[in-house]
């Protein structure tokens, strides 16, 4: 295992009723950026009991952050919140509205052009607005942890940036509210945690006991409970798993003190910036080929995968690698995902992608092994 330090600052106030308990947690009086998206928190009864607690405070209210949020809406909101003089910011909604806020929280205070913070990864920011979140989409983890994804439309770009400054102070986790959640983003919800599971995961053998026997946890649970989500089951306990799972999959904790990928993510960011497929949709189809690439160098974890999550034995290591993989693509074939970009009549032009993703990226995954030789490989299985 590798040393490590481990901090995790975010209050989590989980269960049925729980956004009631955010009026002790935002200052009175403060000015309020209160975020979301394209209302679906009006039909759903959230919006409501988030404003029911905030009324000590000066609310303003920035609604239509976009699925995949962009750097022009979000730099919109910068300047109310400099005008406005926020000091606190409630981001209501799903993974693109907390990233947005955690954008619009550190480019309001940054010293220079704020397209630095994802284009450079030694900016420097010295502050940041306090960011609280309700969460309404478990899928993306940005609840607990310091990352965001923003996309530039006008240069079709899709980029990430982490910074421990946007950490949220508090995140809601309500399982009620993910009731209304059409079937695509229940998808998504499911596929986004399990892949962060195995970015940190299918990576290095390190012998570290915790962490693979919580990944493995986790990914059991997804799957478990996957096919019962997206086919709208509603009781209180598969939602409330289904949620928690979500958010360890990426707070940070199974990913200590061992190697990492996100090579599948970073493919992935690049496909929805050129094809406006959703995230979920993308990890589908770029991590099953990206392990495939690099079955030798996770060959041992792979194996781990075969046995402890999909439960396989009596099989040649290579033949458990093959099946823990397909197991996989059907489980999310189970889902109604797809797995191949031809299934959505989609075909990229490999060498303007290449040249896409490899702008701002380094060569990809934990042995940084996929340059452009070998995405081509990768982009080819992808179709
Ligand atoms: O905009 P509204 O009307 O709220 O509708 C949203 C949106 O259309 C809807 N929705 C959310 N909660 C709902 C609901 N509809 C009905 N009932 C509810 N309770 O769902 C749609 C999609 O929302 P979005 O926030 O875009 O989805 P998600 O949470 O999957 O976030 C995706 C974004 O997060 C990034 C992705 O790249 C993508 O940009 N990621 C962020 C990460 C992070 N910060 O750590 C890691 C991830 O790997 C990921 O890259
Ligand atoms: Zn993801």
């Amino acid at each position: 295992m590798h040393n490590f330090t481990y901090y995790n600052p975010v209050k989590i106030l989980f269960g049925a009723g729980s956004i009631s308990k955010i009026k002790n947690q935002i200052p009175a009086n403060s000015n309020v950026l209160f975020a979301y998206g394209g209302g679906s928190i009006k039909q759903n009864g959230v919006y409501e009991q988030a404003m029911a607690q905030l009324t000590e405070c000066n609310v303003i209210e920035f609604a239509g952050i976009e699925a995949n949020p962009d750097y022009d809406t979000l730099m919109k909101a910068v300047a109310i919140c400099k005008e406005k003089k926020v000091d606190f910011i409630l981001a209501v909604g799903g993974g693109s509205i907390i990233d947005g806020c955690k954008f619009i929280a550190l480019a309001t205070h940054y010293e220079g052009d704020p397209w630095e913070i994802l284009t450079k990864p030694d900016h420097v920011a010295t502050k940041a607005i306090p960011l609280g979140t309700i969460l309404t989409l478990p899928a993306t983890g940005s609840e607990m942890n310091c990352g965001a994804v923003i996309s530039r439309r006008s240069l079709g770009t899709k980029l990430a940036f982490g910074n421990p400054l946007v950490y949220p102070v508090f995140s809601v986790l309500d399982p009620l509210t993910t009731l209304t959640l059409p079937t695509r983003q229940l998808q998504n919800g499911i596929v986004d945690p399990f892949i962060h599971v195995t970015e940190q995961y299918l990576t290095t053998d390190l012998n570290s006991e915790i962490q693979d026997g919580y990944a493995e946890t986790v990914l059991r649970t997804l799957i478990k409970v996957g096919k019962d989500i997206v086919d709208g089951a509603t009781d209180y306990d598969t939602r409330a798993n289904w949620m928690w799972a979500a958010t360890n999959a990426l707070n940070g904790i199974l990913g200590i003190g061992v190697d990492h990928d996100w090579a599948a993510h970073m493919i992935g960011h690049e496909l929805t910036a050129e094809t406006g497929l959703d995230h979920g949709q993308t990890l589908a189809i770029a991590a099953p080929q990206v392990w495939r690439y690099q079955r030798d160098a996770k060959h041992e974890k792979l194996v781990k995968f075969a046995r402890n999550v999909w439960g396989l034995n009596n099989l040649d290591k290579n033949d458990l690698i093959d099946k823990a993989i397909s197991l996989t693509e059907e489980f999310f074939h189970s889902l109604g995902v797809k797995t191949k970009l031809s299934d959505y009549g989609i075909s990229v032009n490999k060498e303007l992608f290449i040249a896409n993703l490899f702008k701002y990226n380094p060569p990809l995954g934990e042995n940084k092994a996929i340059d452009s030789e070998a995405m081509l490989e990768i982009l080819y299985n992808m179709h």
